[in-house]
């Protein structure tokens, strides 16, 4: 028996008015991400890679079209139901970090998990910024680390609650080279130990080639990459 996709959109369209102009960032756009895949969306700047990305969270809806995940399609639900599936089979990861300033990392890891009501909450907390080597710095708020220092508690955050789906969008876009790679390695070591699903939105051609698939947005289409 075929497996079924994990993530599925169809015919997406996505567009909205300027000026008195249709402007149409996606257009009929067909994609099947299964269980366990590492996907890149790579386009230039503009190409509407973070607007896929909002769309396959449910973050946003569609002009037209459908997205499923694990077989539940979004446009049967509202706001409240789609961020619950948020909530339960999926993590984020984002360029800006995105980390609430008036609480500590430890805080930040275990919102989502105080969210669901997770008996263990702390404890997983600890458990993942140690991980990520930050159990030092458990206490500090966001703006007493560095860039990468938040980028790392934003990984803890995102595993912490054994995502089926890690979704990244550019997340090494504000930080250094160096920093950024050391964060790549980590967020492919801590995806590979939890298999989870990986959507990664960048225009780091290195960073896309680390995925076993590329798909390329060009004019509202997605193009699978034939890699060697
Ligand atoms: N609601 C909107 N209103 C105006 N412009 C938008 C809206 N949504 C997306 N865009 C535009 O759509 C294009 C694609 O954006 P985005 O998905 O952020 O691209 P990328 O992430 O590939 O850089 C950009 O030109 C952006 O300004
Ligand atoms: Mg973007």
């Amino acid at each position: 028996m075929q497996q079924s996709p994990i993530i599925q959109a169809q015919r997406l369209t996505y567009e909205f008015i300027s000026h008195d102009n249709h402007i149409r960032v996606l257009e009929n756009l067909n994609l099947s991400i299964f269980a366990g895949e590492q996907v890149a969306i790579i386009g230039s700047s503009g190409s509407g890679k973070s607007t896929l990305l909002s769309l396959l969270a449910g973050l946003d809806v569609p002009s037209s079209g459908s997205v499923q995940i694990l077989n539940k399609s979004f446009s049967s639900l509202d706001e409240d139901g789609r961020a619950a599936i948020r909530a339960s089979s999926m993590g984020f990861v984002f360029q800006s970090f995105q980390l609430l300033p008036s609480l500590t990392a430890l805080e930040n890891v275990m919102l989502p998990l105080q969210l669901k009501n997770h008996p263990h909450a702390k404890e997983l907390s600890s458990g993942a910024l140690n991980k990520v080597g930050l159990s030092a710095r458990v206490l500090h708020y966001p703006k007493q680390l560095s860039g990468g220092e938040q980028q790392r508690v934003a990984i803890a955050r995102a595993f912490a609650t054994q995502p089926a789906i890690l979704f990244a969008d550019e997340p090494t876009g504000n930080l250094d080279n160096a920093t950024g790679q050391v964060i790549i390695e980590l967020l492919f070591k801590m995806n590979a130990e939890a298999g989870t699903t990986l959507v990664l939105v960048t225009h780091d051609a290195v960073l896309a080639n680390r995925c076993q698939r590329q798909l390329k947005l060009v004019n509202g289409v997605l193009n699978e990459v034939v890699t060697a």
